[in-house]
């Protein structure tokens, strides 16, 4: 078997463009696409042309620095304004994953800390502080791996919902990474994929990067895992994150909850895995966080093709709630928050 080319997620072109690995065209199309400004930024994430949480706070990131680079030769008043509306674009695009905003202020912080700068140094400053986000998002990733990674045992099979793998991170991913750093540790690991719909994020994105690394996956239907738990001896559950509130509630790719009820009726371990910048402290329980809701078109058939009865009602949301009480374990890049609650998901941010 040759090796497959190596993908990327999102990179910096200079001078002033982001290449993205286009998802929506995945599996069939491998097919880079150059983005110049953060209007282009911002419907790329809400068309899911890039996506997951924390890609989506490293996008935004350097939206932000492409719109910088186009409006470096302009007086600070315009660029500032210019730089407004970027922010504005970038924090409509998708409500869910808190990774967005938690960017945005990073980005923000820095125009505050430049007070006195010229457009052009502060261009430099936010395409410097964008990289900055990708290579700790990749660092953080990383570090998750390895403590995931001492919870899975060796032979063991897994399962996760949507995609939190490199496709959903600046690289090597959160669940997925935890499941890359378990195998080059020397683990035999399967992975179960649930096919996640309605946008397949499972059956196109979980099964292409986990084939192209070598590591076993059966993609299944979502309805299956239910029958899978019971027929076959399923390890750990482990999936990503798109915003966790101070008390462990956790919010995810839809489906992820009934998953989570599933693992506590089997007894099977449910794990999420997720970094810091996935955390919201300034909400109190899962209940305030705001859930995106998507096109029925996602749902009622695909490309031209329609499957429901014309103009049938459809509930869409993209994402629910798993209440900390069903969760066995919060990885993050600075440790393991088992059995999480207020006071030990505060612990374990303070430390
Ligand atoms: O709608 P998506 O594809 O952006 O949803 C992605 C997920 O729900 C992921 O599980 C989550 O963002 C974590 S990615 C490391």
């Amino acid at each position: 078997m040759t090796a497959a080319r190596p993908f990327f997620t999102l990179r910096w072109r200079a001078p002033a463009g982001l290449e993205i690995l286009d998802q929506r065209e995945l599996p069939r199309t491998e097919r880079y696409v150059t983005l110049h400004d953060a209007r282009e930024t911002a419907d790329a994430i809400r068309s899911l042309a890039i996506r997951g949480a924390p890609a989506i706070g490293c996008a935004a990131a350097y939206g932000i620095a492409l719109e910088a680079a186009l409006h470096a030769g302009a007086e600070r008043p315009a660029f500032d304004a210019a730089l407004e509306r970027a922010f504005a674009v970038l924090a409509a695009s998708r409500p869910t994953a808190v990774n967005l905003f938690w960017a945005l202020d990073r980005m923000r912080r820095v125009l505050t800390d430049h007070i006195d700068t010229s457009p052009t140094e502060l261009a430099d400053a936010l395409r410097t502080e964008a990289h900055r986000i990708v290579e700790e998002d990749v660092a953080a990733n990383v570090r998750m791996g390895e403590y995931g990674a001492k919870l899975v045992p060796d032979g063991a099979s897994v399962l996760t919902h949507c995609n939190a793998g490199a496709l959903a991170t600046a690289g090597h991913g959160t669940a997925l990474g935890v499941v890359r750093s378990a195998v080059a540790s020397g683990k035999r690991v399967h992975v179960y994929a649930d096919e996640t719909r309605p946008v397949l994020q499972g059956a196109r994105l979980t099964a292409w990067e986990l084939r192209r690394d070598g590591i076993p996956v059966t993609v299944l239907p979502d309805g299956a895992s239910g029958h899978l738990m019971r027929t076959r001896r399923i390890d750990l559950v482990v999936v990503g994150a798109d915003r966790v509130a101070a008390n462990g509630d956790v919010a995810n790719k839809i489906g992820t909850y009934n998953l989570a009820v599933l693992a506590h009726r089997h007894g099977v371990p449910f794990y999420v895995a997720c970094p810091r910048s996935t955390f919201d402290v300034g909400l109190d329980d899962g209940s305030a966080i705001p859930i995106e809701e998507r096109s029925p078109s996602e749902v009622t058939g695909f490309g031209s093709e329609v499957w429901t009865p014309a103009n049938v009602d459809v509930f869409n949301p993209a994402f629910d709630v798993t209440p900390a009480e069903l969760v066995t374990a919060i990885i993050t890049e600075d440790g393991v928050i088992e059995r999480p609650d207020r006071d030990r998901v505060e612990a374990m941010l303070a430390g």
